[in-house]
């Protein structure tokens, strides 16, 4: 007899039975794979989308004092008034963009439930939403689940992997309901110009459509200010704006993200909101309104070492034989491995059985994606030195005519 205190689920299959919707939603690629990762001992890993640094002290600070002072109780669904009011003023003063806290934003469990509730929120059966791939790992899915269509835009072999306004145009139909954009982008790092945006956005209104824009790089910015495409002419009306603390401010365990835009749209989503998580995490809200408030120099701090790492990165990874554009945002690489021979899921494989390097294969990010990997320089500088050094190594190994003549001589 077994020893285990469990007993094995015997009930007939209609019993368990599972939604058609869920039951073909593919898993996501990222975890298969870091179950992997995890199995293994020594790992760099440039795999998981998120900051190596630890939540600024300030802000830590705020969560102790917070639980210190009682706050353990529920909030209004739509979150506490004085973070309401941080968020507004924040992109008031950050980006000239003006949502009233009462009316226009909502607090969430991360831009994770934003987007959930969002496309709850707009999709009727049969509605088309047009996602962009590469693409982060949830949109499809989350409007799958809200029984709409996604709809992919493939930017694979553009320059840069930027939706062009023609691409875009020809994606949409009348079953379109909404588009989605995120920039800077993961897994990318790609972001837009004014005038790019513009572009996008003539398209947007030509065909009077919703676009749902997931900003939450917007502080991890190097080379450019971030422009919110809300900014834009006629584009605040129809543009619902996604952001969040897990990036800039390191604050991914809080689980804390908000959403703003057209009133009835946020009443929908709030509607969603309490009836499932009723509302976002008290101490988490607590601890936003410091970051807001107080974390500047912090977020500044950790977007100058992001940005030296970046350009270390993409310098190693082009001269190791894997073609790089220098992504203008994010904390995120796409290199090319087509130099290889090799499909991304073999790549990532291999190189994480023969170097002990995790790396993402870009398929995570789309049917499209099979010849690229997603590298996530979220890693300390020595780690990121090192795993360049293993990725030479690799390339050399497997296609030892992609390196770049002056890293032959070098190594
Ligand atoms: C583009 C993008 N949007 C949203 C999220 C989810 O963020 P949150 O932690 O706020 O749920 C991520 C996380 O990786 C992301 O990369």
């Amino acid at each position: 007899m077994s020893s285990s205190p469990y007993h094995p689920h015997t009930v007939a299959p209609r019993v368990t039975r599972i939604s058609h919707v869920v039951e073909n939603l593919p898993p996501s690629g990222i975890r298969a794979f870091f179950d992997l990762v995890m199995s293994m001992d020594d790992v760099i890993s440039l795999g998981v989308g998120e900051p190596d640094f630890v939540t600024p002290w300030r802000i830590r600070e705020a969560s102790i004092f917070a639980i210190e002072k009682g706050y353990t109780s529920y909030t209004s669904n739509r979150g506490m008034p004085e973070l309401l009011r941080e968020i507004s003023s924040w992109l008031a003063r950050s980006y000239d963009l003006h949502y009233n806290p009462s009316q226009h934003i909502i607090i969430t469990v991360g831009v994770s439930e934003a987007l959930d509730l969002a496309m709850r929120a707009i999709i009727n059966p049969g509605d088309e939403v047009i996602v962009p791939e590469p693409a982060y790992v949830s949109y499809a899915p989350t409007v799958a689940l809200a029984g709409g269509i996604p709809v992919s835009l493939p930017t694979w072999h553009v320059p840069g992997f930027k939706i062009t306004p023609d691409a875009l145009d020809q994606r949409i139909s009348s079953r379109t309901r909404a588009v989605v954009i995120n920039y800077p982008a993961n897994p990318t790092g790609t972001s837009y110009s004014r005038a790019e945006l513009e572009a996008l956005a003539a398209v947007i209104r030509k065909h009077d459509l919703l676009l749902l824009s997931d900003e939450v790089y917007d502080q991890l910015s190097y080379d450019a200010p971030h422009i919110p495409i809300a900014t834009l002419p006629g584009m605040y009306d129809r543009t619902l704006y996604f952001n969040g603390f897990s990036k800039a401010y390191a604050m991914t365990g809080y689980r804390l993200g908000f959403a703003c835009g057209p009133e009835p749209i946020i009443s929908a989503m709030i509607k969603i909101h309490q009836y499932t998580m009723l509302c976002a995490p008290i101490i988490s809200q607590m601890a936003a309104i410091e970051a807001l408030r107080n974390a500047t120099p912090d977020v500044r701090e950790m977007v100058a070492e992001y940005n030296r790492r970046r350009r270390f990165i993409v310098h190693a990874l082009n001269l190791a034989g894997l073609p790089c554009h220098l992504p203008e945002g994010a904390f995120y690489a796409f290199p090319s491995i087509a130099p290889t021979g090799m499909d991304g899921v073999t790549f990532a494989t291999r190189l994480l059985q023969e170097e002990r390097v995790a790396v993402v294969p870009g398929t995570a990010f789309g049917p499209g994606g099979s010849s690229f990997i997603r590298i996530a320089y979220a890693a300390s500088f020595d780690n990121l030195r090192e795993a360049a050094r293993r990725i030479t190594r690799f390339v050399a190994r497997h296609a030892p005519h992609a390196v770049s003549p002056s890293t032959a001589l070098a190594s």
